[in-house]
Protein backbone atom coordinates (compact mmCIF):
# COMPACT_ATOMS: atom_id res chain seq x y z
CA UNK A 1 0.00 0.00 0.00
CA UNK A 2 3.15 2.41 0.48
CA UNK A 3 2.47 3.67 -3.22
CA UNK A 4 -1.15 4.24 -2.90
CA UNK A 5 -0.57 5.96 0.02
CA UNK A 6 1.58 8.32 -1.59
CA UNK A 7 -0.97 8.72 -4.11
CA UNK A 8 -3.65 9.52 -0.99
CA UNK A 9 -1.15 11.92 0.15
CA UNK A 10 -1.45 13.94 -2.96
CA UNK A 11 -4.40 13.70 -4.28
CA UNK A 12 -5.38 15.26 -0.73
CA UNK A 13 -2.63 18.37 -1.29
CA UNK A 14 -3.88 18.86 -4.18
CA UNK A 15 -7.64 19.06 -3.25
CA UNK A 16 -8.89 17.03 -6.51
CA UNK A 17 -11.00 14.39 -4.21
CA UNK A 18 -14.33 14.69 -2.90
CA UNK A 19 -13.16 12.17 -0.11
CA UNK A 20 -12.16 12.52 3.30
CA UNK A 21 -8.57 10.66 3.57
CA UNK A 22 -9.78 8.26 6.12
CA UNK A 23 -12.59 6.80 4.66
CA UNK A 24 -10.81 7.06 1.13
CA UNK A 25 -7.92 4.75 2.01
CA UNK A 26 -10.14 2.35 4.18
CA UNK A 27 -11.91 1.80 0.78
CA UNK A 28 -8.05 1.90 -0.77
CA UNK A 29 -7.67 -1.10 1.23
CA UNK A 30 -10.50 -2.96 0.91
CA UNK A 31 -10.26 -2.64 -2.80
CA UNK A 32 -6.68 -3.35 -2.84
CA UNK A 33 -7.26 -6.54 -0.60
CA UNK A 34 -10.28 -7.50 -2.93
CA UNK A 35 -8.34 -7.06 -6.20
CA UNK A 36 -11.46 -5.97 -8.66
CA UNK A 37 -10.96 -6.62 -12.51
CA UNK A 38 -13.43 -4.00 -13.54
CA UNK A 39 -14.26 -0.49 -11.78
CA UNK A 40 -16.64 2.38 -12.67
CA UNK A 41 -17.44 5.09 -10.70
CA UNK A 42 -20.06 7.44 -11.47
CA UNK A 43 -18.89 11.30 -10.99
CA UNK A 44 -15.42 12.20 -11.78
CA UNK A 45 -15.15 15.06 -11.10
CA UNK A 46 -11.31 16.16 -10.99
CA UNK A 47 -10.51 12.47 -10.54
CA UNK A 48 -8.73 12.29 -7.60
CA UNK A 49 -10.58 9.29 -6.45
CA UNK A 50 -10.26 8.06 -9.98
CA UNK A 51 -6.54 8.26 -9.18
CA UNK A 52 -6.37 6.53 -5.90
CA UNK A 53 -8.74 3.84 -7.19
CA UNK A 54 -6.30 3.13 -10.03
CA UNK A 55 -2.87 3.01 -7.78
CA UNK A 56 -4.95 0.91 -5.45
CA UNK A 57 -6.37 -1.62 -8.31
CA UNK A 58 -3.11 -1.47 -10.60
CA UNK A 59 -4.60 -3.96 -12.87
CA UNK A 60 -8.01 -3.37 -13.12
CA UNK A 61 -9.62 -1.89 -15.84
CA UNK A 62 -11.36 1.25 -14.69
CA UNK A 63 -14.40 3.98 -16.70
CA UNK A 64 -15.38 6.99 -15.16
CA UNK A 65 -19.00 7.83 -16.09
CA UNK A 66 -18.91 11.86 -15.79
CA UNK A 67 -21.41 14.29 -17.80
CA UNK A 68 -18.77 17.17 -17.77
CA UNK A 69 -15.79 16.32 -19.47
CA UNK A 70 -13.06 18.82 -19.68
CA UNK A 71 -9.93 18.94 -21.62
CA UNK A 72 -8.25 18.85 -18.61
CA UNK A 73 -9.68 15.98 -16.97
CA UNK A 74 -9.78 13.85 -20.42
CA UNK A 75 -5.91 14.53 -20.10
CA UNK A 76 -5.30 13.10 -16.60
CA UNK A 77 -7.62 10.34 -17.30
CA UNK A 78 -5.06 9.45 -20.24
CA UNK A 79 -1.86 10.28 -17.70
CA UNK A 80 -3.51 7.73 -14.70
CA UNK A 81 -4.97 5.31 -17.18
CA UNK A 82 -8.33 4.94 -17.23
CA UNK A 83 -11.45 5.15 -19.41
CA UNK A 84 -13.76 8.49 -19.11
CA UNK A 85 -17.22 7.82 -20.71
CA UNK A 86 -18.74 10.98 -21.27
CA UNK A 87 -22.96 10.44 -20.71
CA UNK A 88 -25.56 10.63 -17.78
CA UNK A 89 -25.01 7.87 -15.17
CA UNK A 90 -28.75 7.39 -15.09
CA UNK A 91 -29.61 6.37 -18.63
CA UNK A 92 -29.47 3.00 -19.14
CA UNK A 93 -27.56 3.25 -22.41
CA UNK A 94 -24.73 4.46 -20.69
CA UNK A 95 -24.95 1.16 -18.37
CA UNK A 96 -24.78 -0.63 -21.85
CA UNK A 97 -22.19 0.82 -23.43
CA UNK A 98 -20.12 0.94 -20.77
CA UNK A 99 -20.55 -3.09 -20.32
CA UNK A 100 -19.40 -3.50 -23.71
CA UNK A 101 -16.38 -0.97 -23.34
CA UNK A 102 -15.16 -3.36 -20.23
CA UNK A 103 -16.90 -6.67 -22.89
CA UNK A 104 -18.30 -8.00 -19.56
CA UNK A 105 -21.54 -8.58 -18.16
CA UNK A 106 -20.88 -8.14 -14.60
CA UNK A 107 -18.93 -5.34 -13.08
CA UNK A 108 -16.72 -5.94 -10.22
CA UNK A 109 -17.19 -2.78 -8.01
CA UNK A 110 -19.00 0.27 -8.97
CA UNK A 111 -18.38 3.91 -7.10
CA UNK A 112 -21.48 6.08 -7.11
CA UNK A 113 -20.80 9.09 -6.75
CA UNK A 114 -22.37 11.47 -9.72
CA UNK A 115 -25.64 13.61 -8.29
CA UNK A 116 -26.41 13.13 -5.06
CA UNK A 117 -30.35 13.98 -4.92
CA UNK A 118 -32.41 11.04 -3.25
CA UNK A 119 -33.60 10.16 -7.03
CA UNK A 120 -30.33 10.39 -8.71
CA UNK A 121 -28.75 8.26 -6.23
CA UNK A 122 -31.94 5.56 -6.14
CA UNK A 123 -31.92 5.73 -10.04
CA UNK A 124 -27.88 5.08 -10.02
CA UNK A 125 -28.58 2.46 -7.68
CA UNK A 126 -31.30 0.81 -9.93
CA UNK A 127 -29.20 0.96 -13.11
CA UNK A 128 -25.75 -0.22 -12.14
CA UNK A 129 -26.77 -2.82 -8.97
CA UNK A 130 -28.04 -5.73 -10.98
CA UNK A 131 -24.88 -5.89 -13.14
CA UNK A 132 -22.43 -5.53 -9.97
CA UNK A 133 -20.72 -7.32 -7.66
CA UNK A 134 -20.26 -4.75 -5.27
CA UNK A 135 -21.74 -1.05 -4.76
CA UNK A 136 -20.35 2.12 -2.81
CA UNK A 137 -21.58 4.81 -2.19
CA UNK A 138 -20.20 8.46 -1.17
CA UNK A 139 -21.74 10.45 1.34
CA UNK A 140 -24.00 7.90 3.82
CA UNK A 141 -24.35 9.88 7.01
CA UNK A 142 -27.42 12.96 6.46
CA UNK A 143 -25.33 16.09 5.48
CA UNK A 144 -25.39 19.17 3.60
CA UNK A 145 -22.01 19.85 2.66
CA UNK A 146 -21.24 22.34 4.86
CA UNK A 147 -24.67 24.70 4.36
CA UNK A 148 -27.17 23.94 7.34
CA UNK A 149 -29.45 25.98 5.14
CA UNK A 150 -29.38 23.69 2.13
CA UNK A 151 -31.31 20.08 2.36
CA UNK A 152 -29.59 17.10 3.68
CA UNK A 153 -28.34 15.40 0.66
CA UNK A 154 -29.97 12.40 -0.20
CA UNK A 155 -27.28 9.45 -1.02
CA UNK A 156 -27.99 8.53 2.98
CA UNK A 157 -31.41 7.65 2.77
CA UNK A 158 -30.90 5.49 -0.38
CA UNK A 159 -27.72 4.13 1.69
CA UNK A 160 -30.28 3.36 4.56
CA UNK A 161 -32.81 1.46 2.32
CA UNK A 162 -30.15 -0.60 0.46
CA UNK A 163 -28.38 -1.57 3.93
CA UNK A 164 -32.20 -2.17 5.36
CA UNK A 165 -32.84 -4.48 2.12
CA UNK A 166 -30.44 -5.62 0.02
CA UNK A 167 -28.68 -9.33 1.01
CA UNK A 168 -25.20 -8.76 1.26
CA UNK A 169 -22.14 -8.07 3.48
CA UNK A 170 -22.02 -4.45 4.40
CA UNK A 171 -19.22 -2.20 5.43
CA UNK A 172 -18.99 1.16 6.35
CA UNK A 173 -16.10 3.56 6.19
CA UNK A 174 -16.83 6.72 8.13
CA UNK A 175 -13.85 9.04 9.96
CA UNK A 176 -15.20 9.42 13.27
CA UNK A 177 -12.01 10.46 15.18
CA UNK A 178 -11.92 13.32 17.64
CA UNK A 179 -12.31 16.59 15.47
CA UNK A 180 -13.49 14.90 12.66
CA UNK A 181 -17.19 16.40 11.66
CA UNK A 182 -20.12 13.91 10.80
CA UNK A 183 -20.13 14.66 6.97
CA UNK A 184 -19.57 12.16 4.49
CA UNK A 185 -18.36 8.51 5.25
CA UNK A 186 -18.39 5.84 2.37
CA UNK A 187 -20.68 2.80 2.14
CA UNK A 188 -20.18 -0.71 0.57
CA UNK A 189 -22.27 -3.38 -0.35
CA UNK A 190 -21.28 -6.74 -1.80
CA UNK A 191 -24.08 -8.51 -3.39
CA UNK A 192 -24.94 -11.86 -3.71
C1 LIG B 1 -19.21 14.84 -6.10
S1 LIG B 1 -18.55 14.97 -7.69
C2 LIG B 1 -17.61 13.49 -7.88
C3 LIG B 1 -16.44 13.44 -6.99
C4 LIG B 1 -15.45 12.33 -7.28
N1 LIG B 1 -16.07 11.02 -7.34
C5 LIG B 1 -14.40 12.35 -6.19
O1 LIG B 1 -14.47 11.49 -5.28
O2 LIG B 1 -13.54 13.22 -6.23
C6 LIG B 1 -19.93 14.63 -8.69
C7 LIG B 1 -19.64 14.59 -10.19
O3 LIG B 1 -20.72 13.89 -10.81
C8 LIG B 1 -21.02 14.48 -12.04
N2 LIG B 1 -22.42 14.14 -12.33
C9 LIG B 1 -23.53 14.59 -11.69
N3 LIG B 1 -24.62 14.00 -12.17
C10 LIG B 1 -24.21 13.12 -13.12
C11 LIG B 1 -24.88 12.20 -13.97
N4 LIG B 1 -26.21 12.05 -13.92
N5 LIG B 1 -24.14 11.45 -14.81
C12 LIG B 1 -22.79 11.59 -14.86
N6 LIG B 1 -22.11 12.44 -14.07
C13 LIG B 1 -22.80 13.21 -13.22
C14 LIG B 1 -20.77 15.97 -11.83
O4 LIG B 1 -20.49 16.61 -13.06
C15 LIG B 1 -19.57 15.95 -10.87
O5 LIG B 1 -18.36 16.03 -11.60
Amino acid sequence: MDDVNEVIAQVMRTGVSAQKEVEIRALAEYLWERKPATIVECGVQYAGTTMILRAACPDAQIVGVERDISPNLQAVAQGTGFTLYRGDSHDIRTREDVLRLLDVERIDFCFIDADHSFEAVLADWVIWSPVCAAVGFHDIRPHTGGNPALTPLGSHLVWEAVKALARGRVLEFIDDSPGSDDTMGIGVIELV
